[in-house]
């Protein structure tokens, strides 16, 4: 099952990337993350890894180094017979207890030009990456809906739209889940992610609106811990609230498909 996490800038996107990421590998399936949001680096930090991966962006010859033409003949045989994650090499992948990371491609100097190329390798890897039964992929998108524009969703089964308490964030979800009608995806997921504190009051009507437009509607409950974590980075670990409303997510995500 391939899964694609999207939503609005800081809407809590990569979060929910790592608790369900987490949450399948509790639940024995050997997880894919998919780091493909161009510019923020911490992503591999939020899954407790050590170090981040070398992007897949250097594997199909995207930078100069003295491994460019073997990691070409590398990058060759995944974009023509795709790749399972076992035949991903070591250097562009991290793992750690069932899960595992690649990152697509970060923009990190200045003129580097436009993240199209990125985009591409997103599409390309999502469709060509081959799992297993007990295998998932989670991709943490960039923000906005560029990707929509570029097709990656036509190679995912399940579209996860990240929704914090905004207005903003709200019309967002409703033009994502009008793209992502016109795609391959089979079912999309509301979730709403309280990212800041909010009243009972303002609670309903955010549920109210989005249970009216979305059939799969969850939530995942502020919390101070993650927003600790994002401040002090420090190692992730989520509350008991928290990781009961990311099993019922990530139980449900599983009986859809
Ligand atoms: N449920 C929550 N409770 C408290 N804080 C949260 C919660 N979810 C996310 N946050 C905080 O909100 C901020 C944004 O979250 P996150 O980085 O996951 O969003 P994003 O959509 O991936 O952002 P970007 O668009 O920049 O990639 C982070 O500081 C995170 O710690
Ligand atoms: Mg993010």
């Amino acid at each position: 099952m391939k899964i694609s996490v999207s939503g609005k800038g800081g809407s809590g996107k990569s979060t929910i990337t790592a608790l369900l990421a987490r949450e399948f590998a509790r639940k024995n399936f050997n997880t894919l993350v998919i780091d493909s949001d161009e510019s923020n680096t911490n992503l591999y930090h939020i899954l407790n890894l050590d170090i981040m991966p070398t992007p897949l962006m250097e594997m199909v010859g995207g930078k100069q180094s003295i491994q460019r033409k073997l990691r070409q003949a590398v990058g060759f045989q995944f974009l023509s017979k795709g790749m399972t994650i076992d035949e991903i090499p070591d250097e562009f992948i991290q793992k750690k207890d069932k899960i595992n990371l690649v990152v697509i491609g970060k923009i990190l100097q200045s003129n580097e030009g436009c993240a199209c190329p990125m985009g591409s390798l997103t599409k390309e890897f999502l469709k060509k990456l081959n799992l297993r039964n007990n295998e998932i992929a989670i991709a943490d998108m960039e923000a906005g809906i560029e990707h929509f524009g570029r097709g990656i969703e036509d190679y995912v089964d399940v579209l996860v739209i990240a929704i914090e308490p905004s207005y903003e964030s709200i019309g967002l979800a409703l033009r994502i889940k009008e793209l992502a009608e016109q795609s391959n995806i089979k079912k999309i997921f509301a979730v709403i992610n309280y990212n800041k504190s909010v009243s009972q009051n303002i609670k309903e009507k955010i549920e109210k609106i989005i249970r009216e437009k979305f059939e799969l509607v969850f939530s995942i409950p502020y919390s101070e811990e993650i927003l600790n974590f994002g401040i002090i980075s420090e190692k992730f670990s989520e509350s008991r609230d928290v990781r009961e409303s990311v099993k019922c997510l990530a139980t449900q995500i599983l009986e859809e498909i």
